[in-house]
């Protein structure tokens, strides 16, 4: 796992939609793992801005979204499917039969669920999969003992996840249970991960999934098995961190290196 310790979330953002624009430039053809929530809204404006400035073009990317509420409306203000319209898709060359996301509605969901881990691996794989972290440590919706190498599937969402997100539906409002996400070992397959915490709330979770113990208990800690995943976070996500010193220097030491064209 990679720290990068920033000052700021804008900071964090900047260096995340850069790194995902300078991909796009040497790949034309990326294939993105797409999250939602809060935290990577200010990458997808970057995005957004960077085409309108001409400079990315989406319109052979391919993106996979991590999860989808159980038979909330597409056109439900809070479903995932409307928030990456709302936020990248809307405002992109991107064409629609690009944009792919787990299936949430109907029958046969174990069958399907099965064959968008296939249409993942058909477009060859995801490139760079974004992440954000739950305060309990989920990645996607795959909640405290969910298994480390789980696939594309139904999860029952924990009393902490539904307390976190009630605040988006009004009152009265019934909030969706369920979820479909990809699994664990469906994430781990990407070749890099870029995972972005900020906040106080986020603390704990980031403790025990970067300085804890691998277990499923902390679906986040599931990162520390993949070879290339970078963690970018800002102070107070970052509080809880012991060895917070020893990541600042990794980052300068190797800054070093790059600029020395050594890497
Ligand atoms: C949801 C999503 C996750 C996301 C998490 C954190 O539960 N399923 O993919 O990482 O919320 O959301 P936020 O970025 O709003 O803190």
């Amino acid at each position: 796992m990679e720290i990068v310790l920033t000052n700021t979330p804008e900071e964090a953002t900047e260096l995340v939609a850069s790194l995902i624009l300078d991909c796009l430039g040497e790949k034309p053809d990326l294939v993105l793992g797409l999250a939602t929530g809060s935290t990577p809204i200010g990458v997808y404006r970057r995005l957004v801005e960077a085409y309108r400035r001409g400079e990315a073009d989406f319109f052979q990317v391919r993106t996979f979204n991590l999860d989808e509420y159980l038979d909330l409306p597409a056109e439900h203000p809070q479903s995932y499917r409307s928030f990456m319209w709302r936020h990248l898709f809307d405002h992109i060359n991107i064409p629609r039969e690009n944009v792919h996301f787990p299936p949430s509605e109907g029958a046969n969901l174990l069958r399907r669920c099965e064959d968008y881990d296939k249409a993942i691996a058909g477009a060859g794989g995801i490139d760079i999969q974004l992440l954000g972290i739950g305060s309990n440590g989920h990645i996607g919706f795959n909640e405290p003992t969910s298994s480390l190498r789980s696939r594309t599937r139904i999860k029952t969402l924990t009393e902490k996840t539904l307390s976190d997100n009630s605040r988006f539906y009004k009152e009265g409002e019934i909030q969706p249970g369920l979820a479909v996400t990809m699994g664990i070992g469906t994430i781990l397959d990407a070749r890099q991960i870029l995972l972005q915490a900020f906040g106080s709330k986020k603390a704990e979770a980031l403790r025990a999934a970067v300085e804890g113990p691998v277990s499923s208990i902390c679906p986040g800690s599931a990162l520390q098995l993949h070879p290339r995943a970078t963690l970018f976070l800002d102070p107070e996500a970052a509080s809880l961190l012991r060895l917070r010193e020893y990541y600042r220097r990794t980052r300068q030491n190797e800054e070093a290196l790059r600029r020395q064209g050594r890497l």
